[in-house]
């Protein structure tokens, strides 16, 4: 049941992202500002803010140096669930949407095919630092294993499997 839970989750990933409705709340703020500031300049000069287009989306956060750094820690930690590539295939998983006969669910793909591109950086860290257990999966913990630097620097070796335009998605998720 516990797992039907999260297949759910899997399957409505506007829940799963409502999930980082602290973060929105924290976020407001700055945005009204940000809203006013853009009204105002807007104003001054005459032209609305809509060319603000997705292909700075498209910019990665992270250096090649981190990405590096960031696929030797994946590969010595995540590969083995999460496959090689991130492309779901880890040991002994042939269909990551099929759970065993225990009802649980195996490590998804995390290179753009399945859920991970829907929750913001905030949200990656805390799976990634909290594992699954406490969304009654059964990812391990990494809190204590990696520091907070290394978890990023999964996130940019996971995420640089991701296609542009999915990558330009997450950038609009990650900042609401
Ligand atoms: C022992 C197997 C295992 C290892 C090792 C593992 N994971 Fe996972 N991971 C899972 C499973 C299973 C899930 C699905 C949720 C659950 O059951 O907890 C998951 C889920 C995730 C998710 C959420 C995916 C989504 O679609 O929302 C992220 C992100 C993630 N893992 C990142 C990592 C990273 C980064 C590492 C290495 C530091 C790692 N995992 C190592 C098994 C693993």
């Amino acid at each position: 049941m516990i797992s039907q839970v999260f297949s759910d989750a899997l399957a409505t990933p506007i829940s799963s992202i409502n999930l980082d409705f602290l973060a929105m709340l924290k976020l407001k703020t700055v945005l009204y500002k940000r809203v006013l500031l853009t009204s105002v300049i807007g104003l001054l000069s005459g032209c609305s803010d809509a060319e603000n287009t997705a292909t700075d989306d498209t910019a990665r956060w992270y250096t090649s140096e981190q990405l590096v750094q960031g696929k030797v820690i994946f590969s010595e930690n995540c590969a083995a669930c999460h496959g090689t590539d991130a492309n779901g295939q880890g040991e002994g998983i042939v269909d990551w949407k099929v759970p065993d006969t225990n009802g649980i669910y195996p490590a998804p793909p995390l290179n753009g095919q399945a859920h991970a591109w829907h929750h913001s950086l905030k949200v990656l860290l805390r799976t990634i630092n909290d594992g699954g257990k406490p969304l009654g999966g059964t990812m391990p913990a990494w809190k204590g294993h990696l520091t907070e630097t290394q978890q990023r620097l999964t996130i940019a070796a996971l995420q640089d499997y991701w296609p542009d335009e999915t990558y330009a998605k997450w950038r609009v998720i990650d900042r609401r």
